[in-house]
C-alpha cells in the first residue's frame, strides 16, 4: 500500500512541478471561461480553407469547439494546437482522437514563442491541394499580457499576413485594426 501512496506521490509532484516550471510552462495554464466560447468563435470568424492556431492551446477548449463547428458547416479549416506543457499536450491528443474533425487538427508540442509557423503552415498545404491557391491565417491567444508583443513579433517573423484574436488582453501594436467583443471578459479581434 505504501508502495501505490508513494507512486502517487511522485506523479503528483511530477504534475504539480510541470504546471509550475516557469522552463516548461512560462504562461500558466487557465481555460478559457466557457460562457465566452461561443463569442470567440464568433470572434475567429469561421470560413472555408482557413489556418487557425491556438498559440497556448492548453486543453483545447476553443480549438476543439472551433473544429466542430467547422465539421458541422462542411469546412475545410484546419486547426493547429500549440503546447509546451506535456500533460496538457497528452490530453490534446486524447481529445483529439475522440473528435469528430480529427483529420483537421494538429497537435504541435512547441514554444510559441520560437515556433516557424511558416513550416507549419507549408506542411499542412503540402497535405491539401486547396490550401495552396487562398487561405485565411487565424491566430488565437489567451497569453499573458506582456508575452503579446514577443509572440505577435514571431508570428510576424515567420509569416507575411495572419490575423489575431486575443482573449482578455489587447494587443497595442495592433490598435488600428481593433474591434472590442464584450464577454465576460473582453474579446480582442484584429482581423
Ligand atoms: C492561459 S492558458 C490558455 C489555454 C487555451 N488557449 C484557452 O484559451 O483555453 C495558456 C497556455 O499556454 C501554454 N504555454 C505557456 N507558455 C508556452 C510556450 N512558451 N509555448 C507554448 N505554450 C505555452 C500553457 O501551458 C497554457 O496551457
Amino acid at each position: 500500500m505504501i508502495i501505490v501512496y508513494l507512486i502517487l506521490l511522485v506523479i503528483l509532484i511530477i504534475i504539480i512541478f510541470l504546471f509550475s516550471s516557469p522552463k516548461l510552462s512560462p504562461i500558466p495554464y487557465f481555460p478559457s471561461q466557457s460562457v465566452d466560447i461561443s463569442k470567440i468563435i464568433k470572434a475567429l470568424d469561421l470560413k472555408n480553407n482557413q489556418i487557425i492556431f491556438d498559440l497556448g492551446a492548453g486543453d483545447g477548449i476553443v480549438i476543439f469547439k472551433a473544429a466542430e463547428k467547422a465539421f458541422r458547416h462542411k469546412f475545410n479549416t484546419k486547426f493547429v494546437a500549440v503546447e509546451i506543457n506535456p500533460i496538457l499536450i497528452l490530453i490534446l491528443h486524447l481529445r483529439r482522437l475522440f473528435h469528430i474533425n480529427r483529420n483537421n487538427i494538429k497537435i504541435v508540442r512547441d514554444d510559441i514563442f520560437k515556433i516557424n509557423i511558416k513550416d507549419q503552415i507549408s506542411k499542412i498545404k503540402m497535405t491539401d491541394q486547396k490550401l495552396k491557391i487562398k487561405n485565411d491565417i487565424i491566430v488565437y491567444l489567451y497569453i499573458s499580457p506582456w508575452f503579446l508583443e514577443k509572440t505577435i513579433e514571431n508570428c510576424k517573423m515567420k509569416n507575411e499576413k495572419f490575423s489575431v484574436v486575443s482573449y482578455m488582453y489587447p494587443i497595442k501594436s495592433l490598435k488600428k485594426k481593433e474591434i472590442v467583443i464584450q464577454g465576460r471578459n473582453k474579446i480582442f479581434s484584429y482581423l
